[in-house]
């Protein structure tokens, strides 16, 4: 499996002072940036003007998290934004493929993302079109969290999935990812791993990077 991920989420970070929040993360893999609309979920943060202002002053790559209705229309904008990741809610879209094939050919990579109660099997056939598979572990909306234990068979069911199939999918989970938490996730399969308090919670959310990297490396 290849080596473990930590995306810290900017939710749980100081927004009138991102440039500076995003300095004290730059050990990270790439920083997890919530887009939410206060339609798709009940909360609302921020949108393309200032994922393109982050864009620009980011010491990591972005990996865009878009809980926003009517993806197909959105997201192909934040790939424009020259962002490393785009993920995409299965929930919000009418035609995941077509949409997952337009952020790639845009310069993105493609991620798709689904809700703790919706089913992986339906969309497995999908997996050559994506770059990320996103299982989130909490219902989308809101940092500090508790993780969802009952999204672990999913983790199992996707990470045999991307085995068996032999394609590169990263396999994210987000939401409510601690030192303690972390294990069980990267146990059952997930490499990529979102934590917004569990960081901008820390004292040192560098150290405390470091700390889930080691706890999440199986
Ligand atoms: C929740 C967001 C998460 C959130 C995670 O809807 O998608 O990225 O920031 O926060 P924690 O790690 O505190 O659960
Ligand atoms: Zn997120």
């Amino acid at each position: 499996m290849p080596q473990c991920c930590i995306n810290p989420s900017i939710l749980s970070a100081d927004f009138v002072n991102l440039q500076a929040e995003l300095q004290r993360i730059s050990n990270a893999d790439s920083v997890h940036v919530d887009v939410m609309d206060n339609q798709f979920v009940p909360n609302l943060t921020i949108g393309l003007p200032v994922v393109q202002r982050i864009q620009a002053v980011s010491p990591v790559p972005l990996d865009v998290h878009l809980m926003i209705a009517d993806a197909d229309r959105w997201a192909p904008g934040y790939a424009d934004a020259g962002v490393a990741s785009v993920t995409f809610h299965a929930e919000a879209s009418i035609a995941p493929v077509k949409l997952a094939r337009e952020l790639r050919g845009r310069g993105s990579k493609a991620g798709m993302a689904l809700r703790p109660a919706t089913p992986v099997e339906p969309f497995l056939d999908m997996l050559p079109e994506l770059d990320m598979l996103l299982i989130m572990t909490v219902e989308p909306g809101f940092g500090g969290q508790a993780f969802l234990d009952l999204t672990l068979p999913k983790i199992r069911r996707a990470r045999a999935a991307i085995e068996g199939s032999g394609v590169n999918v990263a396999l994210q989970v987000d939401g409510g990812i601690t030192e303690e938490t972390i294990l069980r996730a990267a146990e059952a399969g997930a490499n990529v791993f979102v934590a917004g308090s569990a960081v901008y919670g820390a004292a040192d959310p560098s150290e405390a990077i470091d700390r889930l990297r080691k706890a999440g490396t199986v």
